[in-house]
């Protein structure tokens, strides 16, 4: 069983966070998703990540109850995240609770703020409409978020999407510091002013979509096929989603990668017995940026978001 390298989240206290997560951010049959569960705890994953919006929670849930009754493994040897929906800002609690029904869990391991922004309650079956957008008071979201710390509904807390000023105007007035943000990063998209920014300030980054999201409205081949990740899978006689993978976590960074396919799910576990060489690494950071999140336009695409473009969102650091 492959063995997966621990994270260190500072805050609120030191606590260990598998590097590699088993990724949930696509629906998909329950049955198979909770099989992909089991097999990935077989494999050796303990982090799984997951979020209200998924529609997920209930088939990792069953997964992972399905593991710890085979003895598989054990609760606290776990590691769960799951997100506070965007229409779930005014009930912080009632959300996380819901998430740990769905779950069958007493606690999750992390808990994110899903993105910057705030939308209407209602049933979404896509992306929010016009109307749908409201004033988002962060302050009054993390307070809300600290409760769940306090309850010990969550051992750690933090944010998804989140760009520097955010960040920045979040820790204006917050007691506990985010513990993670998890962004999209990857070899075109590479993050490294927030990636330096959360690092001084003990915040850790989380790769989400780090192959590129093939299978997602985003999702590009841009990443897999970058002809530099091509070249040095060939070097090493790796995959391009081990030398990516190797890469994020050289960085000392996390990653969440979804594959409910047993063959890939071993494939990226197996990304750890080798090291890139410091000219390598220096040759995927030269990779040229392209802008991406085709998902991001659609939601700045509205005349009530906060938003009007994905640079305002990142506060122009895209
Ligand atoms: P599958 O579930 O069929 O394995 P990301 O995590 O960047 O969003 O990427 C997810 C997509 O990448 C999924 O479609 C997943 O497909 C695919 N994927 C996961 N691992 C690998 C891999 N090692 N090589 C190629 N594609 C992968």
């Amino acid at each position: 069983m492959a063995e997966v390298p621990s994270l260190t989240l500072k805050s609120p206290s030191h606590i260990a966070m598998p590097a590699l997560g088993f990724g949930s951010g696509t629906r998909s049959d329950s049955q198979e998703i909770s099989d992909a569960v089991v097999c990935a705890i077989k494999l050796g994953y303990r982090h799984f990540d997951t979020a209200s919006v998924y529609g997920t929670e209930a088939a990792i849930g069953a997964g992972l109850a399905q593991a710890m009754d085979a003895g598989l493994v054990t609760r606290p040897q776990l590691f769960v995240t799951s997100k506070l929906h965007s229409d779930m800002h005014d009930d912080v609690l009632g959300a996380v609770k819901t998430s740990l029904s769905n779950l069958k869990l007493d606690y999750l391991d992390l808990y994110l703020i899903h993105a910057p922004l705030k939308i209407r309650r209602t049933n979404y079956a896509s992306f929010p409409a016009e109307e749908d957008f409201l004033p988002l008071d962060l302050r009054g979201t993390w307070q809300g978020m600290e409760e769940c710390l306090q309850q010990g509904l969550a051992r750690a807390i933090g944010v998804s999407n989140f760009s520097v000023k955010k960040l920045q105007d979040l820790m204006e007035h917050a007691k506990v510091i985010p513990a993670v943000n998890q962004v999209e990063l990857h070899p075109v998209w590479q993050q490294r002013k927030l990636r330096d920014f959360c690092s001084s300030m003990g915040i850790q980054v989380v790769a989400w979509s780090p192959l590129g999201g093939l299978g997602k409205p985003w999702g590009s081949r841009s990443v897999l096929d970058n002809p530099v990740v091509q070249e040095l899978a060939s070097k090493y006689q790796k995959t391009p989603a081990q030398i990516i993978l190797r890469w994020i976590t050289t960085l000392g960074l996390g990653a969440i990668v979804k594959s409910y396919n047993p063959d890939r799910l071993a494939q990226n576990l197996q990304s750890f017995d080798f090291s890139l060489s410091e000219q390598d690494l220096a040759k995927i950071e030269s990779i040229a940026p392209q802008e991406r999140l085709a998902k991001w336009k659609e939601l700045c695409n509205s005349t009530t978001s906060p938003y009007k473009s994905p640079h305002e969102l990142w506060d122009g650091e895209l």
